[in-house]
């Protein structure tokens, strides 16, 4: 049960290797984490280490409603109270920095223009939907808006976006942030060059594809120093009407290199499967260790046996577990007592009140 067994993340100690993956639950109509949140977060602070949900960096990197951001000093002050919560119970909590890029409607951005991307496509594919407000004033999924290509010299105004939302995080408590550089948004907008169209030198090589993220990464470690930063990453990821490339490992293994030399507290790989099969297979991982000697992430679809032969391996050194979260709070408490799991309900995964989301039992209590 080596899962179960305290982690030394750069020097903070975790009680265990259960990570808890971000997952956002869009439950704040005034954009502001709360009370609710605060206990949705507690309740589960047994988790060596919490990532919250994505939480937009800014109005711009909004792409859903109801979902707390961290760019005021009010929305500062909510996740002050997670914070605190989680740490009076012994756990451990990064804020997920969130930029969704082009995955976003103009009804959610200020003074309703186009959102920002590396590119003027947009995304067509009836299976990446917005959440947002219809015309009507009612909430619905829409087609994303056409977006906006970045200026050269804007892109370092949403790095320094990330910056200001790194100070904050460091007012709310948080013990680090990670930086959301997967699953098709901003980031990936950037890293993927089939969907990366620019001529500046935010385009074309890897290098330059790369920049955005790194001119990023290296902003934040200046605020909050390499041992509190993370970032999420995805490769092979087809979510949200991205393409697979050829160069995708280069491009990672680029990246992996350039992590490394700054010493980052983590990498999170997540594992987005493609037409029912893993992308992030174990020769993958393995490459990637070779690459990457400091703390590595793994979610998507994760067991409990995989999760223990991998870390035994030394392949990687956290798993991370999305959905069994959401139903089983107390998931590492059974997985020691070797309880069985509740099922989630995916009807309350996204909005609403406190059902599905705060009322899961322990399972002592259930
Ligand atoms: C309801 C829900 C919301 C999610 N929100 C986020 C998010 O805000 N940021 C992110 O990086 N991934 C998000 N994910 C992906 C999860 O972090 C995780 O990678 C994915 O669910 C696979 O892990 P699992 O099979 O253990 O659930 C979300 C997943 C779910 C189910």
């Amino acid at each position: 049960m080596t899962i179960l067994q305290k982690y030394d993340l750069a020097g903070r100690e975790l009680a265990n290797r259960f990570v808890m993956a971000p997952m956002t639950r869009a439950r704040r109509p005034d954009y502001i984490a709360n009370e609710e949140t605060a206990t949705y977060y507690r309740q589960r602070a047994s988790a060596g280490l919490i990532i919250t949900e994505g939480t937009p960096v800014s109005p711009e990197a909004q792409g859903y409603i109801n979902v707390p951001g961290i760019w005021t000093a009010e929305q500062t002050a909510g996740w002050k109270l997670v914070t605190d919560g989680v740490h009076e119970a012994g756990g451990t909590i990064f804020a997920q920095l969130w930029h969704v890029g082009r995955m976003s409607h103009t009804s959610l951005q200020p003074d309703r223009g186009a959102p920002v991307s590396s590119t003027n496509k947009p995304v067509r594919n009836p299976k990446s939907m917005v959440f947002t407000y219809n015309e009507d004033g009612t909430t619905g999924f829409v087609e994303p808006s056409i977006p906006r290509a970045l200026d050269t010299e804007e892109v370092a105004r949403v790095t320094a976006d990330f910056a200001h939302a790194a100070r904050n995080a460091a007012t709310a408590g948080f013990d680090g942030v990670e930086l959301h550089a997967a699953n098709g948004y901003l980031f990936e907008q950037f890293l993927n060059p089939i969907l990366n169209d620019r001529t500046d030198h935010y385009g074309g090589s890897v290098e330059n594809r790369a920049r955005f993220t790194l001119e990023t990464v290296d902003a934040l470690i200046k605020v909050l120093g390499a041992d509190r930063v993370g970032i999420r990453l995805a490769p092979h990821n087809q979510q949200f009407d991205m393409q697979d490339y050829d160069g995708v490992e280069e491009t990672y293994f680029y990246l992996a290199d350039q992590l490394a030399k700054r010493g980052v507290a983590y990498i999170h790989l997540n594992d987005n499967w493609a037409a029912g099969r893993s992308v992030v297979d174990d020769e993958l991982l393995t490459k990637f260790r070779q690459r990457f000697s400091g703390t590595i992430i793994l979610a998507g679809a994760m067991r409990f046996e995989r999760a223990e032969r991998l870390v035994e391996a030394g392949v990687i050194d956290l798993p991370a577990f999305g959905q069994p979260f959401i139903a089983n709070p107390d998931l590492v408490e059974r997985y020691r007592g070797g309880l069985p799991l509740a099922e989630p309900e995916r009807a309350t995964y996204y909005g609403g009140g406190n059902e599905g989301y705060i009322d899961y039992p322990h399972a002592a209590a259930g």
